[in-house]
This record gives C-alpha cells, structure tokens and sequence, in this order.
C-alpha cells in the first residue's frame, strides 16, 4: 500500500511543484491581473533592488465613491476610497483637494525628492566634503615640513609703509571674522549628529547647535555687509593684467626660494583668490537667503529661467532646464548648493589664512596694523612698492 502511496505522492509534489513555479514566472500583467491591478511580488521585489518599477498602471487605482456600501449597510461609512488609494490619488494629482495652509509649499502633499536631498546631504557630500577639508589641512602641513615659511629674503630696512587703509582693513575683518564664524557653526550643524554627539552627548549638544543656528542666521549679514564693501574698495586693483600671466607661470614663486615675479599691489593668486571671495560670496548667500526666507526668496528657478533664455543649454548641446520646482526641491537644491560651496569656499580660505599667518613672515602686520616692511613689499609686489614711491616722491606727506 505504502508503495503504491510514494510514487503518487513524488507525481502530486512535482505537479505542485511545475504549478507554483508557472504561478511565479507568469508575466508581470497577468499577475498584475490576479491581483486586480494592484502591484505584484515581482514590482516589489523589483523596487527592493534598486530598479526603478513603472507605476503608472495604479494611478487609475483611487477608489470609486459611488460604489461605495450604502450607509445603512454594514462598513458603509468608510465610502469608496481606501487610504492607498487615496494617497495614490495625491501622488499622481488627480484628487481634488483645497489646502487650508496658503504657502506656496502647502498644496504639494507629496515630494519625493527630500529622500534625495537627504541621503546627498548626510552621504557623498558630507563625506566628501569632510575629506577636502583634511586634505587642505594635510596638505599645507607638507608644504609647511617641505617649503617652511615663507621669508623676507633681503636684509630688512626696518622702516614700514601703508599697505591698507583702516577702512580697508575693517572691510577685511567685516568679512574674515563672521566667515569663520559662519564656517564653524555650519560645519557643526552639518556634523554635529556624527561628530559632536557622540563626543559631547546630546544634552550639551542641544543648546550648542540651537545657538549654532541662531549666530550661523544672524552673522550672515555682517559676512554680506564686509564682502560688499571688500568688493567695492578692491575691485579695481583686482582686474588681470599682463604681469599676471608671468606670475602664474612662476607660480608666484611659491615652491622655489629666491624667485619673486613681479606683482602690483594684487599678486595673480591674490586676484584669483578675489574673484572666488567674490563669486562663491554670492552665490553663498544667495542660497542662504533662500534658505533663511523659505519659500519667499528662491534661487534656483530664476538662475536657470535666466540661462534658458540666453540659450546657454543649447550651447552645450543639452535641453532647457526643467524650470517648474516643487518649492520643497528649490529649498532642497539651495541647501546643498549652499552646502557644496561652503566645502569649496573654507578649504580655499584655510589656504588664504595660512599664507596671511604662519606661512608668509611679514604679511599679516598688513591686516592688522596696515603697514608692512619695506623689503616685503619689494620682494612681493615690487610694482606696487614703485607705484608708491612715485607717489610719495610727487606729494610729500603733509605735515
Ligand atoms: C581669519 C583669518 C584671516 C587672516 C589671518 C587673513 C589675512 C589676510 C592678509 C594678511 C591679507 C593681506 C595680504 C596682502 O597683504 O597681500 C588678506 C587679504 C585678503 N583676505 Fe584675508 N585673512 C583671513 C580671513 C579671510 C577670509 C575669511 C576672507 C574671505 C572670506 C578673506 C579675504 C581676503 C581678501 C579678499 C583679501 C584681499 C587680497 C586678496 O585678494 O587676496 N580673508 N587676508
């Protein structure tokens, strides 16, 4: 009996086993069919590995309120429309639905693209962000074991001249001291979840990124104030000219000792570095406006209205900009724009301290008490140091 069982049993095993696996290799549509045009095992373990699944087929699936069970009968209060199918109706925009909240953002329920933003933010850009700045630090601390300080060269003279005026210098601070401000309290609200709690616990955290937040928001304006007047009094002496080429070519004798090429009141590296304050300057705090405005002051869909009618995307051969933005995405583009920028901006100005500190004897009394030795300024910007002797040769100083 037993062994007229055991072949019948393999037989019904194998049958079972070729309908369960035609049941699994069915084609997406017919499955889609069984389960009423919802989605199927295969969409979602599609989705679970990263492939992008077409979802269109649903967005017709948002309930039917005129078959939905009377009242009077069992369940009828729940109407025609389940949840899914409710938030389905949102997602694809087909639910018509008033907003009791009149921000521009308050009509938009659904906005994927914050996942985006977000895992841009605390993933490539954080991270690589982190690095760049390490590696600047590494890298001008080789310069330093390598070059050493940069020293005055010729026999000092002992006697000084005016390199900046108090103005000039106060535009300076204006602008230096609120950027590293801005950068520390940036970067601790941009690292403070994986660096400071796990060094300070959240308690002392807590009110250090609260004030972070507040003088980041507040100190901006003097940063913007400094940058425009550092803008307006050196403007002029920053245009290029002639000589800068040959300094660029010498590297402005940065790697070798004893080479000088001649430079005007700004060397080429101090013209580039100006042209960079000045540009990531904007957009810095054109990005930190809109952020600190949200939805009032916006960034993104201008700049790229802008660069559509000058046809700038047909120049590099692709199509306009897209320029219709969910608010949420231009607050979400502005913030790591902003963030992009600020990496940038802070490993370019950790340079710029250097050289203006420890690793140039002689410049840092220019910005401090606005006069630097005489042999300096000729070995640095002898056409300057010329420029101010004609000067001084034509009016002598008053009295
Ligand atoms: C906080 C530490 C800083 C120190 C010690 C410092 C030092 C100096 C010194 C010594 C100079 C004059 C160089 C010369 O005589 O040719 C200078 C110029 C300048 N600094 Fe700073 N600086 C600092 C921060 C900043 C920051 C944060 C910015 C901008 C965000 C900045 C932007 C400029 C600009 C635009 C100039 C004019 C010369 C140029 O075009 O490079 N500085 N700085």
């Amino acid at each position: 009996m037993l062994a007229l069982k055991f072949p019948v049993f393999v037989l019904a095993a194998f049958i079972f086993f070729l309908t369960g696996f035609a049941g699994f290799t069915q084609t997406t549509d017919d499955t889609r069919t069984q389960t009423g045009g919802a989605q199927t095992l295969e969409d979602i373990l599609a989705r679970q590995r990263g492939e992008v699944v077409d979802d269109q087929f649903r967005q017709d699936a948002i309930g039917n309120p005129d078959q939905a069970a009377p009242i009077a009968r069992q369940l009828g209060t729940l109407g025609g429309v389940a949840d899914p199918e409710l938030w389905r109706a949102f997602r694809y925009g087909t639910t018509d639905i008033i907003s009791t909240d009149p921000s521009p953002a308050g009509n938009v329920v659904i906005q994927d693209g914050g996942m985006r933003w977000l895992s841009w933010r605390n993933g490539p850009i954080r991270t690589y962000g982190g690095y760049l700045l390490l590696a600047v630090i590494v890298g001008l601390a080789a310069f330093y074991a390598i070059r050493g300080k940069i020293l005055i060269e010729g026999e000092k003279t002992g006697e000084t001249i005016l390199r900046f005026r108090l103005i000039e210098r106060l535009a300076h601070w204006t602008m230096a001291i609120p950027f590293v401000i801005l950068a520390i309290t940036g970067l601790s609200l941009l690292f403070g979840r994986i660096a400071l709690i796990p060094l300070f616990g959240k308690e002392i955290f807590t009110p250090i990124s609260i004030a972070g937040k507040f003088v980041h928001n507040y100190i901006a304006w003097v940063f913007m104030f400094g940058l425009g007047l550092s803008f307006i009094l050196w403007v002029w002496k920053n245009l290029p000219a002639k000589v800068d080429f040959k300094w660029l070519i010498a590297a402005g004798g940065l790697f070798s000792k004893g080479v000088h090429p001649s430079a005007g009141k700004f060397n080429a590296g101090e013209k580039i570095m100006f042209w960079m304050v000045m540009l990531f300057g904007v957009i810095i705090s054109l990005t930190g406006l809109s952020l600190l405005f949200p939805y009032q002051i916006y960034f993104f869909v201008p700049v790229l209205e802008a660069a559509n009618s000058l046809g700038l995307p047909g120049l590099i051969g692709i199509a306009p900009f897209d320029t219709v933005l969910a608010p949420q995405e231009e607050m979400q583009y502005a913030n790591l724009l902003h963030i992009i920028i600020a990496f940038i901006y802070i490993a370019a100005i950790i340079a710029h301290i250097y050289l203006g500190s420890v690793g140039m004897e002689g410049a840092l009394p220019s910005m401090t008490k606005g006069r630097v030795e005489t042999q300096w300024a000729k070995e640095h910007h002898d056409l300057w140091y010329e420029e101010v002797m004609v000067k001084s040769a034509k009016e002598p100083p008053a009295e």
